[in-house]
């Protein structure tokens, strides 16, 4: 964007005209691989496997497959490709399609996957009548039609749970060499033929942009059918549903990374992320696919149970039967790189997932907290007052943001030193009350004579190049700017560097980073990002010349900022010799940003729609690994009454990340801004957030060893019951408790939907202890101040009730440990301990205790006695809800220690509170009642 238009839609920001200009995004029409891929449904699949080709080894099948051109009276065979089916741990298959004998290499996607997968065992059981059949380790198969080619994957039981290409739409276009036709070539020659391209195969058009396309087409797309399913989730990040619609009638779900401003609700159109991994869930099972790819995707959905697919071609394809599910991926290049995931529950294929790709690490326990951001915090000055507001108001808060004008002049890694004169001390102020602070690093680099990362990054070559090879220059924040190529190590070294102390005066362990406008955002690009055909570093190896010696924007295009947020966690581990956490908020994802960072919705607006949207879009998100998730509390753009601000605080206290964030031309909105009436009522909701914060912690670190979501959607713990299918305004933390925020104006109540019918389940009001038996909906009554959230009667929960300045100053605080009782008097729960922000936990500094109740005994039992952790924190309280037969006495034995216990009866005698039992959380205890 020229600065001039930029200048206008800011101004349209201000007067309040807000909306996506779509013109400044494609169609699918509009993208050229998209428009010829998307009609492509031939009636028979032209890929044949040769049989005689194939070869079982290890845990990998290869073999030959071809296409054939059967349109002439001999088949002549156009193309070979090279196959590989692996089995790998954990119910996973993998399948790569890649020519046999491509002109030059084609793109693989390098960082989603979180190192090679593992392998398991693959045997061939039998190759007959041109099907081939194969099983891993745990019986689950692999049926392979050679012709046409067809994958039918089978559960344990058997059954048939994903099958590729049963709607041909298999396709590998070949790598070719561009001719010049002359007009004596003979057009019946087949060489010739496969000449004639149509328009656009080496280079198109948008708007005023052209895309050269040296390597003309180059698209893969594969069809994967998902037999009993109900619903699909997952390919976020959009605004739509959280269960993902049909797309026959309008445009596929697109993933393109791009900076959308005034992105649109419920929409299919491409956003910041994007994370191609694809559930599929119905009462038989769960599965899921993940088409490993970086380039621009589109993806199309067919329910057939949804009312907008004609029944007719439901009878047809599926006898009848209603529950079937269709998609297909489509990208602009790559090969076609699918794991299949065979579950069989959601939790299994959401581990599935994260076994690939990786887990969120530990965070440091302050990101946990409550985030003030705006853009800007102007001075010291701002910084300190508001730090100092959070005190005077008493509202804890772990960190303060820093939006890009604390620079010189957008030169990253620069203070502006009027503003910021004493950036050390600044921070010193903070961390004197535990908190912490977060400054922006985004990847465009201004182009200024005497900036030394300019000036190093010209030198030594570490810019993203044009299509010509000569270093690339956009438009973003500071004007004209070149793009660091992450992709050469020299470039991510030097950057990696830029965060050592010393390169970045001012920072310290308790300064962290925000990487933003990394999809990246080009103000002047097409689609406000970079031009496809923009060249990246590729290592040097054989046949290392021409259109060989670089990757092109378009293949890596969605896993650019993910080479960013990487080299950003390099150079913060290395900055303090690997021994703290780090703390990165991205805003473009892939698949395996979980791995360096938490991430945020983006430039949302104060409007109810991008509440609704945020719990919708996070829950999708944590779902393809990403549980670190929020969106700007109160909106970027515009300002929020206090009603919204209101509900909105109380929503992102209960999502993963809790961050406040305003664009530069709202009106100031910190939570004292606001009449002391809706000050109370935001203080409250960030103070039940710090109460909760050691149980985030917990959920998080367990997180890192089962790999599921911190918040996950209903079905997850109730996969048979179908009414949680597409609930998407309501999700669980852990399963313990539940949390349907308040997503609407005015509203008197809410519709709450509560699981566990068929188990009995009941589920505890968190401010009232009231138990509610599981029914499905029931009707909460709400006023501004209510949150329902509700714990799970059979679930233990820790809280911290003395809320402090931030969570670091309440690290040695007493807990309260509720113990929300199910139908059969038992509860259990868990309790996570460590320093909080350095790597000694994996050296056995942490404590990790399972605590169970039973009738007769309450335990609190570490997982692993050799890990310690010397706290000072204790236990209080211990309020047992849902109490019939309340015990008359109850003694603490922990070590030699042996004490009677205080208690007391509240509530209709149905809450039991264990006054001061002064048990130590870092050793075993346990409590003894007698009746
Ligand atoms: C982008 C970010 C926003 C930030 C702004 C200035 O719009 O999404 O959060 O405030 O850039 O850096």
């Amino acid at each position: 964007m020229k600065p001039l238009g930029l200048l206008l839609v800011v101004l349209l920001a201000i007067i309040g005209v807000y909306g996506v200009d779509r013109n400044n995004f494609k169609s699918c029409d509009q993208s050229g691989f998209c428009k010829r891929l998307r009609p492509f449904k031939p009636e028979k699949s032209q890929y044949t496997l040769n049989l005689d080709s194939v070869i079982v080894h290890g845990n990998v099948l290869s073999a030959e497959v071809t296409t054939v051109n059967t349109e002439t009276e001999k088949k002549i065979t156009l193309w070979r490709y090279a196959l590989k089916l692996s089995a790998l741990v954990d119910g996973t298959f993998r399948i790569e399609l890649d020519e046999a004998d491509p002109l030059y290499p084609r793109y693989r996607t390098q960082l989603a996957l979180n190192g090679e997968p593992k392998a398991d065992g693959l045997k061939l059981i039998s190759n007959e009548n041109g099907k081939l059949t194969l099983s891993n380790n745990q019986g689950q198969k692999v049926l392979i039609t050679s012709e046409p080619l067809k994958f039918e994957f089978l559960d344990k039981n058997g059954d048939v749970a994903v099958v590729l290409n049963e709607n041909s739409q298999l396709l590998v276009e070949p790598l070719r060499v561009r001719k010049e036709r002359t007009d004596d070539e003979d057009p019946g020659n087949a060489e010739n033929a496969i000449e004639v391209e149509e328009e656009g195969t080496w280079s198109e058009n948008f708007k005023s942009h052209h895309d050269s396309k040296p390597r003309g087409n180059e698209a893969v797309s594969v069809d994967v059918t998902f037999p009993d399913a109900d619903q699909v989730y997952g390919i976020p990040e959009h605004t739509d549903k959280f269960a993902l619609s049909t797309t026959t009638s309008g445009e596929p779900y697109r993933m393109y990374n791009l900076d959308v401003f005034e992105y649109e609700l419920d929409s299919r159109m491409a956003i910041y992320g994007a994370v191609p991994v694809l559930y599929a869930h119905g009462s038989k099972r769960t599965v899921g696919v993940f088409w490993h790819n970086s380039a621009e995707t589109w993806v199309d959905v067919v329910n057939y149970a949804d009312g907008t697919v004609v029944s007719s071609l439901v009878n047809l394809v599926t006898g009848g039967q209603k529950r079937r599910v269709d998609a297909r991926f489509m990208s602009e290049s790559g090969i076609v790189d699918l794991f299949v995931m065979l579950g069989n529950t959601p939790a299994d294929v959401f581990r599935q997932y994260t076994t690939l790709t990786g887990v969120a690490p530990l965070p440091p326990k302050f990101s946990l907290g409550y985030h003030q951001s705006r853009w800007n915090y102007v001075d010291e000055a701002d910084v300190r007052s508001v730090d100092e507001n959070f005190d005077a108001h008493d509202i804890p808060a772990d960190v303060i943001w820093l939006d890009i004008e604390y620079t010189d002049r957008k030169k990253y890694f620069t203070w502006d030193l009027e503003k910021f004169a004493h950036p050390a001390e600044m921070v010193a102020n903070l961390t004197a009350k535990g908190r912490r602070l977060v400054v922006i690093i985004d990847p465009h680099i201004k182009r200024e004579a005497g900036y030394f990362v300019h000036e190093d990054a010209m030198e030594q070559g570490l810019y993203v190049k044009d299509k010509d090879g000569n270093v690339y220059e956009g438009w973003c924040w500071p004007g004209s700017s070149s793009y660091l190529d992450f992709f050469n190590p020299a470039a991510t070294k030097y950057y990696a560097e830029r965060f050592r102390f010393e390169n970045f005066p001012g920072t310290s362990k308790d300064v962290h980073i925000w990487n933003d406008m990394n999809e990246p955002s080009v103000f002047n690009g097409p689609e406000i990002t970079m031009p496809k055909d923009c060249r990246h570093y590729k290592p040097p190896q054989d046949g290392h010349d021409g259109l060989a010696s670089f990757w092109e924007h378009r293949h890596v295009h969605n896993e650019y900022g993910l080479w960013q947020i990487r080299a950003t966690h390099l150079g913060m581990l290395e900055r303090s010799d690997n021994k703290y956490r780090p703390f990165i908020l991205t805003r473009s994802t892939f698949a395996g940003t979980q791995r360096y960072a938490a991430m945020w919705t983006g430039d949302n607006a104060a409007e109810w729609g991008f509440l609704q949207a945020s719990t919708r879009m996070c829950l999708s998100l944590a779902a393809a690994g990403i549980s670190f998730c929020g969106s700007d509390v109160g909106g970027f753009f515009k300002y929020p009454e206090p009603e919204l601000m209101t509900r909105w605080y109380q929503a992102g206290a209960y999502q993963a990340f809790f961050r406040a964030h305003s664009h530069i031309e709202t009106k100031r909105r910190e939570p004292w801004l606001y009449e002391a009436s809706t000050t109370a009522l935001l203080r409250d909701a960030v103070r039940r957030r710090y109460a909760l914060v050691d149980f985030w912690y917990t959920l998080f670190y367990e997180h890192t060893l089962d790999g599921t979501p911190v918040t996950r959607p209903l079905f997850q713990e109730y996969p048979k019951e179908e009414d949680t299918y597409t609930i998407d305004d309501e999700y669980l933390l852990g399963d313990k408790l539940l949390v349907r925020p308040v997503l609407e104006p005015g509203v008197k109540s809410v519709k709450v939907y509560l699981p566990g019918r068929d188990t009995n389940t009941l589920w505890y009001d968190v401010d009232s202890y009231q138990a509610h038996k599981a029914n499905g909906y029931f009707t909460q009554e709400v006023n501004i101040a209510k949150i329902p959230v509700y714990q799970r009667g059979g679930s233990i929960v820790p809280r911290k009730e003395r809320v402090r300045r931030s969570s670091t100053l309440m690290a040695n605080d007493p807990f309260t440990f509720v113990v929300a009782l199910d139908a059969n008097n038992t509860a259990s729960g868990s309790l996570y301990i460590d320093d909080g922000e350095t790597y000694d936990y994996q050296n056995n500094k942490y404590v990790y205790s399972k605590i169970s109740y039973e009738p007769n005994r309450m335990s609190y039992t570490l997982v692993n006695p050799a890990a310690q952790y010397s706290t000072r924190a204790w236990v209080e309280r211990i309020v047992i809800a849902g109490i019939r037969n309340p015990p008359k006495s109850a003694r603490l034995l922990q070590g030699d220690r042996s004490s009677a216990l205080q208690m007391t009866l509240h509530r209709g005698n149905d809450v039991l509170v264990i006054r001061k039992p002064a048990a130590s959380v870092a050793t075993d205890w346990t409590i003894e009642f007698a009746y």
